[in-house]
């Protein structure tokens, strides 16, 4: 990955405004996250948990953020999101690569997420690192359309 476009580092205070500029304007999208606008940019900037959140860096900009939220019982769950004019290029992959060496540091035996079915390039990403679907939840979340979407759950063991 040396010749990434991008650095993955921790994620530092001065990120915390990018990191909800970047999850406002993925919700904007209102199709891979769960959130949706509108979006209060400096509630998110100053609640977000650092501690397990990575960020993909181009020249000082994020353009990409993985989260991993460890729970009481050893496995961790994930959210994730790239900048549109950054995806494909290899950003939610070297995210993700660390976030499970983050994850194995810290003593999770496992990573878990929910995926939207039609979110044909996250299911590619998970896939490809090993992530297997345990189960589908459905009509589980309710759009702010009224549309009423299943979720597929993912797990990957450490
Ligand atoms: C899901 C997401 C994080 C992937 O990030 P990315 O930087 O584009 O991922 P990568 O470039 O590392 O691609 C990873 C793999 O996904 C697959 N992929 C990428 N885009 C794809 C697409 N449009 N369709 C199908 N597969 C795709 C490829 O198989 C790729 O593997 P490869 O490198 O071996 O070719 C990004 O699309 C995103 O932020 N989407 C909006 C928010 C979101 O959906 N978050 C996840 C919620 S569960």
């Amino acid at each position: 990955m040396s010749d990434a476009p991008f650095e993955i580092r921790a994620a530092r205070d001065e990120d915390r405004r990018p990191l909800a500029l970047l999850f406002a304007a993925v919700a904007e999208e209102r199709d891979g996250i769960a959130t949706e606008p509108p979006v209060e940019v400096e509630a998110w900037a100053a609640r977000w948990r650092l501690e397990g959140t990575l960020v993909a860096v181009v020249d000082d900009e994020v353009v990409g953020s993985l989260n991993v939220e460890p729970s009481r019982f050893g496995y961790g769950e994930i959210g994730m999101a790239v900048a549109r004019e950054w995806r494909g290029r290899g950003a939610g992959s070297a995210l993700l690569a660390e976030a499970t060496a983050w994850a194995r540091e810290h003593g999770l035996h496992k990573l878990s997420l929910s995926v939207f079915p039609h979110n044909a390039a996250a299911i590619a990403l998970y896939r490809k690192f090993g992530f297997v679907e345990e189960g589908r939840r459905v009509k589980h979340y309710r759009r702010a359309s009224g549309e009423l979407w299943d979720s597929i759950e993912m797990g990957l063991l450490l």
